[in-house]
């Protein structure tokens, strides 16, 4: 078998087999076919698609490029979080204490950013000291000890998706239906939970940016992992605009961490109480919603939800201080508020552009090296519907280097749309697909 005539099929629209795929997988894995030929092989892909058969032999052979988590040293039923990404998406760093601190065991693999989104690795990294590069016993014995352990992808965890997740990030080849949907489910299937909680986000700021694309995903990732034996369920949500009001690393996890004390964004709180009530109805806690949201309340009111919190930054070596008194973490030395010329109401947010605005102030990679700044990042004082009147900012912009600040204060600006007719708010839950 060689490389270039599986690009060549791929790239004149034919169904790769099983053995064709995985001969793929195999070879970028071990190095063997380079990033040239692999990158080749992600554009044609993009342009020509894959079919669900495609799709699952990608998963599967993703899935066995390397290690399987063996859970079971764990006591109860595992469920797993992940969102097919977005910007201001730190829904993780508040969802995952809420729902540890009512005995959900909490075993998550995490991603860094990608593309204009940002990862929850990164902004975990906020906390001095934190690392996710904890060995597989480590967080086996965090798990049973504080019921939340967060890794990153391990060296051996799926590795053919670690190395293609890099390369498609700088290669524009992110968001396909397939490329997406087995790249998460490999990692899923790979990190040994018994459910799955997806969260598939739609809009402007996603990588699926209608709602029939994101339906389709949900669909296909909730068949891959009802498949493969684990309890899948997929939440598709409003990515349209950027959930909650921060975008940034450490912006974002001061957001999170006001959420976790009862004081965060109402559209930002919806999504984790939604994915909250599944969780713990997925991990059996809850019998239905309603018992859920109530126990997700409580834990919010009562400071367990934050305390889990810090319990569990403190087991991953990070400062737990920073999530009592957030003025610990990492701060920009500029802010700047971004006003525009129009008066109105806000009718559309580009969200990816925001994403990149934020990129553009060193938020998140620009190639596969680069080393991100974790103060920078963007308020957004204004969203969807709202009123801008004369002299309002929209944003403030937190920076460290005038020249980007400039650069991307001009791209957020043309972010925005400004109707002089009142505009309405777009519900943020679409759907549920079990
Ligand atoms: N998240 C992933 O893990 N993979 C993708 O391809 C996109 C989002």
């Amino acid at each position: 078998m060689r490389m270039y005539d599986i690009i060549m099929k791929k790239r004149n629209g034919f169904e790769l087999t099983k053995e064709e795929i995985e001969f793929f997988v195999k070879g970028y894995t071990a190095g063997s076919i380079p990033d040239y030929q692999a990158s080749a092989l992600m554009m044609a892909v993009f342009f020509k698609k894959m079919t669900k058969k495609e799709t699952l032999y990608l998963t599967l052979a993703m899935k066995n490029s390397g290690d399987v988590l063996d859970l079971s040293g764990i006591k109860g039923i595992k469920v797993d979080k992940h969102s097919t990404g977005g910007v201001g998406d730190k829904t993780s760093l508040t969802l995952t204490p809420l729902v540890a601190s009512l005995g959900i065991i909490v075993a998550k693999m995490s991603g860094r950013g990608l593309g204009h989104t940002g990862g929850t690795i990164d902004k975990l990294e906020s906390f001095k000291g934190f690392s996710t590069a904890i060995s597989t016993e480590q967080f086996i014995k965090n798990v049973n000890e504080i019921g939340i352990a967060i890794m990153g992808q391990t060296k051996n965890l799926a590795p053919a998706d670690k190395k293609l997740y890099a390369l498609r990030d700088v290669t524009a080849t992110v968001d396909n239906m397939s490329l997406i949907a087995s790249s998460i489910m490999s990692k899923k299937l790979a990190a040994g939970a018994d459910a799955i909680v997806l969260d598939v986000k739609c809009g402007s700021g996603a990588f699926m940016k209608t709602y029939d694309d994101a339906l389709a995903l949900a669909t296909e990732m909730v068949d891959i992992g009802n498949n493969a034996g684990k309890k899948t369920i997929a939440v598709i949500s409003d990515m349209d605009q950027p959930l909650g009001c921060c975008v940034g690393n450490a912006l974002e996890v001061k957001e999170a961490i006001e959420t976790l004390k009862g004081n965060g964004p109402e559209d930002f709180k919806k999504l984790c109480m939604t994915l909250g009530a599944q969780m713990l109805i997925a991990g059996e806690k809850c019998g239905d919603e309603e018992e859920a949201y109530e126990k997700l309340e409580e834990a919010i009111s009562s400071g367990k939800a934050l305390d889990k919190l810090a319990s569990f930054v403190k087991a991953q070596g990070g400062d737990e201080s920073a999530v009592y008194n957030t003025d610990l973490l990492p701060k920009a030395s500029i802010t700047e508020e971004i006003l525009l010329d129009e008066e109105g109401y806000v009718k559309h947010i580009a969200c990816d552009e925001v994403g990149i605005s934020s990129l553009m102030l060193g938020g998140g990679r620009e190639t596969l090296d680069s080393v991100i700044d974790l103060s920078v990042g963007i308020e957004i004082l204004k969203k969807k519907g709202d009123k801008v009147g004369k002299g309002e900012p929209i944003a403030i912009i937190h920076a460290n280097d005038k020249d980007k600040l400039k650069a991307a204060s001009e791209r957020l600006k043309k972010a925005y749309e400004i109707t002089p007719e009142k505009v309405e708010k777009e519900a943020l839950i679409k759907n549920i697909i079990k």
